[in-house]
């Protein structure tokens, strides 16, 4: 049985800015021999886990949960809306009552940025003994995400080193991007961004150059499309779903004109019609459906690191 890579033990698993590349492809290593049917661990004494999702999720949610009951976990099921957050409780105070009870493991997913810090930067009079993972916050990081989008990167062309990677769409509101154009930097890869100009920020200089979609689209390896999120933009976006297929979209006429070994990839929830045409989302370049499959095998690769990091299931 191949052995967790020992620097692989993690408290927690927030972000992927604190993560070493040599981590994320241990990790990775690690998804795919699971994906390959790799032995599961048998861990000696249970883990109890529990699904906080604040903000609605498919995918995540779901592979989150395929992954637990692949490792054997024991999901304790937790609803927020029938939860005491909705009576006031904070969400310090529901891990609190969740590890009393005997819970090891939180994986939350919540609208405001970096809610775990108040989580896990623990005062040392506090008590609170449980692993978070971070299913996405607000706009902040995707961390398991980015890391089956490394997966199917890697598996695809075995390599980061200088695939040229296209970041198209809504970047200001989106923490995949967020976490992804962190990741892809640190492994090697050439990091492009295009969209609306207003959804470009300067705080992505660091990670990679702004060009126009239709000079992108000719050259790239991965053309990497976010969701365009209703529900986080404060202001009328000006310009139709038509609008912004035509203009910053995948059509088939772009599609076209892709590299022939480029692909696509698309976290999903994907608005047909508008970031990629429908016809799209199943065609022979499109990753969709085997990102939402990695999800599952990485999730399980991420949710071994921490019980290995805590200690947990006897390990
Ligand atoms: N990619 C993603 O986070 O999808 P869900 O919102 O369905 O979990």
């Amino acid at each position: 049985m191949l052995e967790l890579e020992s620097h692989v033990k993690l408290q927690h698993f927030v972000t992927v800015k604190e993560l070493h590349d040599d981590q994320v492809r241990a990790l990775i290593e690690r998804a795919i021999y699971f994906k390959n049917g790799g032995a599961i661990p048998q861990f000696e004494q249970p883990v109890y886990v529990v699904n906080m999702f604040f903000e609605n999720s498919t995918r995540t949610h779901c592979s989150f949960e395929m992954a637990e009951r692949k490792l054997g976990l024991q999901i304790i099921p937790f609803d927020p809306a029938a939860s005491s957050v909705k009576k006031g409780e904070t969400l310090y105070d529901t891990l609190l009552s969740l590890n009393a009870i005997g819970v090891n493991l939180a994986i939350m997913r919540h609208q405001e940025n970096e809610y775990y810090k108040k989580l896990i930067e623990l005062e040392p009079m506090q008590k609170l003994a449980i692993g978070v993972v971070n299913a996405g916050d607000g706009s902040g990081q995707h961390p398991s995400q980015s890391l089956l989008d490394m997966m199917t990167i890697y598996e695809q062309f075995g390599t980061f080193k200088n695939i040229k990677v296209a970041i198209i769409g809504d970047l200001s509101n989106s923490r995949v991007a967020r976490s992804n154009m962190q990741l892809l930097k640190k492994l090697g890869a050439q990091v492009f961004f295009a969209g609306p100009s207003y959804w470009y920020s300067k705080e992505f200089e660091e990670y990679g150059e702004y060009l126009e979609v239709d000079k992108l689209i000719t050259q790239v390896d991965v053309v990497m499309l976010l969701r365009v999120q209703h529900e986080r933009h404060t202001k009328e976006t000006g310009f139709s779903a038509v609008q912004y297929h035509e203009q910053y979209g995948l059509t088939l006429e772009r599609y076209g004109k892709m590299k022939k070994d480029a692909i696509i990839m698309h976290p999903g929830p994907i608005n047909r019609g508008v970031e990629i045409a429908s016809e799209l989302v199943e065609a022979p370049k499109s990753r969709f459906v085997k990102q939402m499959q990695n999800g599952v095998y990485m999730r399980m690769a991420m949710l071994e690191a921490v019980i290995a990091g805590r200690h947990l299931g006897g390990l």
